[in-house]
């Protein structure tokens, strides 16, 4: 039986590495076999992909492809196998934020990302996509309030940011089935219950031996 796919989604600062840790944390201790990822950079090959996408130099025009190559080995090395042997899978960001930031931000073409993206996850698709959503203008206090080195995303303004807002409301909406959105400028423990609430249902019940 294969296991069940969680992506985590959200804006940058909005808390999602947070909560699908503290979700991965939770099922660990109940003794699931659970694993947590995350894209950019979730393999060893794709750390290189990932230092040259949020620090490197390369053109905007070819930041979907190199999502993309980096997605590819994730989901052949990572994702795939875990969930083949019914694993848990948490996995912070995954295709939508392509569509969200190459093409609802930098304004790319949206089926063209599809494509690509598709063809990178070779027909493996989540069982649910939790969106922390948060307005930008929150998520730029607490960039100012950590001080840390930026990605070449959180350099970009704030339309940029509200264009990527946009596009993950747009896709959640479209599909609300398997997306849920959780109002992130909450607290961390008040966005937690949500997000337990939102993965219980589709978590395995029997504990592995
Ligand atoms: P990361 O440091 O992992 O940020 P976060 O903790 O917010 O996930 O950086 C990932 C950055 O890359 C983030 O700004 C979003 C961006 N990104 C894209 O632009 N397209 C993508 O397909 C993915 C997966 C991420």
């Amino acid at each position: 039986m294969r296991g069940i796919f969680i992506v985590f989604e959200g804006g940058d600062f909005c808390g999602k590495t947070t909560q699908s840790k503290r979700l991965y944390e939770d099922l660990k201790a109940r003794g699931l076999d659970v694993v947590w990822t995350k894209e950019p950079g979730g393999t060893p090959e794709g750390l290189e992909i990932r230092q040259k996408l949020l620090h490197g130099n390369i053109p905007p025009e070819e930041e979907t492809d190199l999502f993309c190559q980096d997605r590819k080995i994730h989901y052949e090395k990572v994702i795939k196998p875990a969930l083949e042997r019914g694993a848990t899978v948490l996995c912070d960001r995954n295709e939508y934020s392509t569509i969200a930031y190459q093409g609802g931000g930098r304004g790319y073409d949206v089926a063209e990302i599809k494509r690509k993206s598709g063809e990178a996850r070779n027909g493996i698709e989540p069982d649910l996509i939790i969106l922390t959503d948060c307005n930008p203008e929150t998520l730029k206090e607490r960039i100012e309030k950590r001080g840390e080195t930026l990605t070449r995303f959180e350099k970009l303004g704030m339309d940029f940011h509200h264009r990527v807002r946009k596009s993950f409301l747009d896709q959640a909406a479209q599909d609300p089935q398997k997306w849920r959105v959780l109002d992130a400028s909450r607290s961390i423990d008040e966005i937690y219950e949500d997000v337990k609430k939102c993965a219980e249902p589709l978590l395995p019940k029997t504990e592995k031996k």
